[in-house]
């Protein structure tokens, strides 16, 4: 599976290192053979036919900011634009970050890598909370699949559930934390009793903030995740607009010791049924959505099957890395089984 790895920050370099770790896992359990064929940063592009050494791309990319200084297969001339329409790749894996209410570059990126017929994972929530229904057609009308777990709760696999949840039975709800950032704010806030700033500065430090961290505060980013939940949970063709959200700017230390009092918590929860809200709400220390630190935990509640509730973390490096697998692996399935349906049909 050749890939193109558009951005590389957190996101791409940890799956470089994973990829590079786990490579006889995944060609002896799903015959999965990943080689990183192109890599873009805001400062970059290398690329090489035969694969980038993985190893040589995360030391460069520490070493001098960027992986335009790969040795031999700097590519100076070519954007990310370029290296989606023209270099001969399987999947694009779409891991810019969404900064403040912009879905640029990652629409452009997932729209021209649909148009080429290429696969695409992505985690950016920013253009699928604004074109999801367009970009799923595009993908359906090119052949070619649109996977993005690593967009909500990142090693929750909260979006292969629904796709099974939802066969046969209907999802009438949504709701729970979205945000690790928030969440982990919130918890330290309560636990530390340590001003909201100072906490931030802890999630920004351990990798769960977005590059623009008022997205997340605002509840912008819960939004975004609601969105996408909401469209492939209950048919919904919603964008962001369609959402009222409230963040935790105006949470006070002295809001969160006061829930403390009451055996509660302050959480941002984002809930989609009728409506798609995101407010922060009292929740009790009993409740399954109180949960802690990075952690997200999502309620889904369909006609037949009642209440299901998955808790894990919801950000981080590693933790989107482990979603993003999870895509490669469903897109090389596909692929195999493509291949063998046009045999059959031979
Ligand atoms: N900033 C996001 C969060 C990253 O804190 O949940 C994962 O989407």
């Amino acid at each position: 599976l050749k890939l193109i790895l558009i951005g590389f920050g957190v996101v791409n370099q940890s799956l470089t290192k994973v990829l590079s770790q786990k490579s006889n896992d995944l060609l002896r359990k799903y015959g999965l053979k990943p080689k990183i064929v192109a890599v873009t940063d805001s400062q970059g592009t290398a690329i090489n036919p035969e694969g980038l050494d993985p190893e040589l791309l995360l030391r460069v990319k520490q070493l001098k900011g960027t992986v335009g200084s790969y040795p031999r297969f700097s590519q100076p001339s070519m954007n990310s634009i370029d290296v989606i329409e023209n270099v001969d790749a399987d999947v694009v894996v779409e891991a810019t970050p969404t900064l403040g209410g912009d879905p640029e570059p990652g629409l452009s990126h997932i729209r021209k890598a649909l148009i080429a017929k290429r696969h695409v994972v992505t985690t950016n929530k920013g253009p699928l909370a604004v074109a999801m229904p367009t970009l799923l057609n595009l993908a359906s009308k090119n052949d070619v699949r649109l996977r993005f777990s690593g967009t909500v709760g990142a090693a929750i696999p909260i979006l292969d559930l629904i796709e099974k949840c939802a066969k046969g039975d209907k999802i009438v709800s949504v709701s729970g934390i979205l945000n690790g950032t928030t969440n982990y704010i919130l918890t330290r806030m309560a636990e530390a009793e340590i001003e909201m700033k100072e906490a931030l500065k802890e999630a920004q430090r351990l990798g769960y903030a977005e590059r623009d961290p008022s997205c997340d505060l605002s509840g912008l980013d819960t939004a975004r995740k609601l969105v996408i939940l909401a469209n492939l949970a209950m048919g919904k063709q919603a964008s962001i607009k369609d959402v009222e959200f409230t963040g935790i700017e105006n949470i006070t230390l002295n809001d969160v010791l006061e829930a403390k009092k009451a055996s509660c918590m302050i959480k941002l929860i984002g809930s989609a049924s009728d409506r798609l809200k995101v407010e922060p709400v009292k929740i009790s220390y009993n409740s399954l959505l109180c949960v802690r630190g990075a952690m997200n935990a999502i309620t889904l509640k369909s006609e037949l099957g009642g209440e299901i509730t998955l808790i894990g973390k919801g950000a981080g490096g590693p933790e989107t890395a482990s979603a993003i697998i999870r895509d490669l692996i469903e897109i090389k399935c596909s692929i195999t089984e493509s291949i063998a349906r046009g045999k059959i049909l031979q």
